[in-house]
C-alpha cells in the first residue's frame, strides 16, 4: 500500500469518478477537487474534497504536498466552442496555475511532483474529411493544427507541461533534475463509460446513442452515419493513466502519447446498438458545427510509441467492449432484459 498524496481535479467528471475509485484501491491519500460536490459513486470513499473554482482558489492547494496530480478539470469541446473565454480560463489558466504549483513544490521538496494530464484527439485538426481519411492513423507530431478552442487549449497545455518539466529556467539537463516536475500526457480518443454519461463534449454522440438505446429512448445523432473517430472503454482509459504514471521516467522517450483501442463510424455504432436493442430508435440529424468539429479529428491514432515505451495495449477491442464491458453493465443499469451479445 502506498501513502502517497494525490490530487484529482475534475474528480466528478467521467474519468475522475472512475480514476478516484482505482486510486482508492491502490491506497493513496486522495484529495479531490471540483466545482460541484462529489457524486454518489465516490462520495463515501476516504477522500478530502475541495469544492470550488480552481483558478480562484489555487492558494488553498499550496497548503498540501501532493506527490501526484491528475489534472482532469476541463471545459470539453462543444461547450468550449460556445463559451471560448470561459474555456480558456478553465483549460489554460487552471492548468497553468497547477503547473506553477507543481513546479514550486518539486523545487522546494527536491522531489518531482508527477503531473498527469489528459489531452485529446482534439489536439489534431484536419481541413476536411478527405484529408482526414487519407491521413489514416496519425502520429503524435502530425497534424497538430486544432480547429477548436478545446483542442488549442489541450495542445498548448501539453507544451506548457513540457516547458515546466524540462526547460523552465533553461535547465534542460539529462537526466532531468529532481527539482523539475514530471509531466506526462495522454491524448485520449472518445471515451465510453457504462456508468456515467458525458456532457459538453463532441464525441458524446457515441455514448449518448448507446445509453439512449439501452434506456429505450429515441436518439437523434448530431453527426452523420459516415463520421469516424476512435473510441475507448473507460476502464482502458484508467488503465492507461495508471500505466503511464507507473512507468519509470527513463523509459519514456516522449511526454505526450497517443493511445488507441477501436475506431467506428456513427453508423457502425448504430448497428451495434440495434444488434443489442432491436427496437432502439436512432436517427441522424447532423449539427453542422459539431459535425465540423468531429470531421477535424483523426479517424484513428498511431499508438506505437505508448506500446513501445510503457507496454500500452488496450484490454477492450470493439467486440469485447460491447460484449464484456458495456452491455452487461448497461443491462443492470437500465434493467433491460433484451440485451443480446452482438457482433
Ligand atoms: N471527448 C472530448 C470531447 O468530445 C474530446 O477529447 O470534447
Amino acid at each position: 500500500m502506498s501513502e502517497k498524496s494525490v490530487l484529482v481535479t475534475g474528480a466528478c467528471g467521467e474519468i475522475g469518478q472512475a480514476l478516484v475509485q482505482s486510486l482508492n484501491k491502490r491506497g493513496y491519500r486522495i484529495f479531490t477537487a471540483d466545482l460541484v460536490s462529489l457524486p454518489e459513486s465516490i462520495k463515501n470513499l476516504p477522500a478530502e474534497h475541495i469544492q470550488g473554482d480552481l483558478v480562484n482558489r489555487i492558494k488553498i492547494f499550496y497548503d498540501y504536498d501532493f506527490d501526484l496530480i491528475f489534472h482532469l478539470a476541463a471545459s470539453l469541446s462543444s461547450k468550449a466552442e460556445v463559451a471560448t473565454e470561459d474555456a480558456h480560463r478553465i483549460n489554460v489558466e487552471g492548468t497553468m496555475q497547477l503547473l506553477l504549483l507543481a513546479a514550486y513544490k518539486s523545487e522546494k521538496l527536491n522531489k518531482p511532483v508527477k503531473f498527469m494530464f489528459p489531452s485529446s484527439i482534439a489536439a489534431y485538426g484536419f481541413p476536411d474529411r478527405a484529408t482526414k481519411h487519407a491521413a489514416g492513423n496519425v502520429k503524435e507530431d502530425e497534424w497538430n493544427t486544432p480547429h477548436t478552442m478545446y483542442g488549442c487549449n489541450k495542445l498548448y497545455c501539453e507544451k506548457l507541461g513540457v516547458y515546466y518539466s524540462r526547460y523552465c529556467g533553461q535547465r534542460h539537463l539529462d537526466p532531468v533534475p529532481p527539482t523539475m516536475l514530471d509531466f506526462r500526457a495522454i491524448r485520449f480518443p472518445g471515451l465510453v463509460s457504462a456508468f456515467t454519461i458525458p456532457s459538453g463534449g463532441t464525441s458524446d454522440y457515441g455514448p449518448e446513442m448507446l445509453h439512449s438505446a439501452a434506456a429505450g429512448k429515441p436518439y437523434a445523432c448530431f453527426v452523420d452515419a459516415e463520421t469516424r473517430i476512435s473510441f475507448m472503454a473507460m476502464p482502458d482509459a484508467i488503465k492507461s493513466l495508471l500505466m503511464l504514471m507507473d512507468a519509470p521516467r527513463e523509459t519514456l522517450s516522449s511526454q505526450v502519447y497517443n493511445i488507441a483501442a477501436f475506431s467506428l463510424t456513427a453508423g457502425e455504432f448504430r448497428q451495434r446498438a440495434l444488434g443489442a436493442f432491436p427496437e432502439a430508435q436512432i436517427t441522424f440529424a447532423p449539427n453542422p458545427r459539431r459535425q465540423g468539429i468531429v470531421d477535424s479529428w483523426p479517424e484513428d491514432v498511431d499508438d506505437t510509441l505508448a506500446r513501445k515505451d510503457w507496454g500500452w495495449k488496450p484490454e477492450y477491442d470493439v467486440d469485447k467492449f460491447f460484449n464484456e464491458y458495456f452491455l452487461p453493465a448497461i443491462k443492470k443499469r437500465y434493467q433491460r432484459p433484451s440485451t443480446r451479445t452482438i457482433e
